[in-house]
């Protein structure tokens, strides 16, 4: 099992935040990723949908035999969690909404924090009912902004149509006091950038990836599952559709040659 890679999957290209994050956390792992670039953007969807994707995505990483499966995706995580739990058995499974909430509860001084989200995700409220677990004073506010996950698959990070839209989707979340945003969306760290510059300096921005990855490396710790070589290797990337384009987003976002991507079908 040690030697077994760790799955990760989203529906784009976003979840390649969290791969970035897991092998800065955790750089002797094989890491599995799958990218569901035929089915993209999962946000818009109803929740069969996304349940039903859900169960693919995780049958299409469960063929590698991973020793942990991360769910990279926020709308996942939020609507879907339990079907990937059960089907993958008994393997564990982390998300990134939990280990996101988790983060923003510890971080917000003023208990008022801002999600930024897919239409699904804001929709479920899984945000808000995750870090009212955690304490129930924290005031959580909402606001879906659909269009950022097609501008992060068209590469526009720093594009002046990324900064107008960006200005409208979070003019009216800055103004109710938040002082910690999520990135409840692993494509939203792509566009990074123009998010902080648009809500300014005072609010901290919180990005899941990182959360998520020591997440992971705590659960391999505790099942003792953790690589016992130390060669480091680069990821074996899978996609539903146009791995040209895949490849092409990847130098961007990840600043390395892109390893071969493995085109499947789901
Ligand atoms: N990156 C995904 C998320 O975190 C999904 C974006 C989408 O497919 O709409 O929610």
């Amino acid at each position: 099992m040690n030697k077994s890679p760790i799955g990760i999957f989203d529906s784009g290209i976003g979840g390649l935040t969290v791969v970035k994050a897991v092998q800065a956390a955790l750089p002797f792992e094989r890491i599995i990723y799958f990218g569901d670039t035929a089915r993209v953007p999962y946000g818009p969807k109803s929740q069969i949908t996304i349940r039903k994707y859900a169960a693919d995505d995780t049958a299409m990483l469960m063929r590698y035999q991973p020793k942990i499966i991360i769910v990279a995706c926020n709308t996942v995580s939020a609507l879907a969690l339990d079907i990937v739990e059960k089907s993958c058995g008994h393997i564990p499974v982390t998300g990134v909404l939990k280990a996101g909430a988790r983060l923003a509860a510890e971080v917000t001084k003023n208990n008022r924090v801002g999600v930024i989200g897919t239409l699904a995700t804001v929709s479920s409220n899984a945000y808000g009912l995750a870090i009212n677990q955690i304490n129930e004073e924290i005031e959580v506010i909402s606001q879906a902004c659909p269009l950022f996950v097609p501008l992060a698959e068209e590469g526009f990070i720093d594009h002046p149509a990324t900064k107008l839209i960006a200005a409208q989707y979070l003019a009216e979340i800055t103004q109710k006091g938040i002082d910690t945003l999520v990135l409840g969306c692993t494509h939203y760290p792509i566009l990074r950038k123009v998010i902080e510059e648009t809500v300014g300096p005072e609010i901290t921005i919180i990005d899941s990836a990182d959360a998520v990855a020591l997440r992971t490396r705590e659960l391999l710790t505790e099942a003792g599952l953790l690589a016992s070589t130390r060669n480091a290797t680069t990821p074996h990337l899978l996609v539903s559709d146009l791995p040209q384009k895949f490849s092409m987003l990847y130098q961007l976002f990840m600043g390395s040659e892109m390893p071969d991507v493995e085109l499947v079908e789901v």
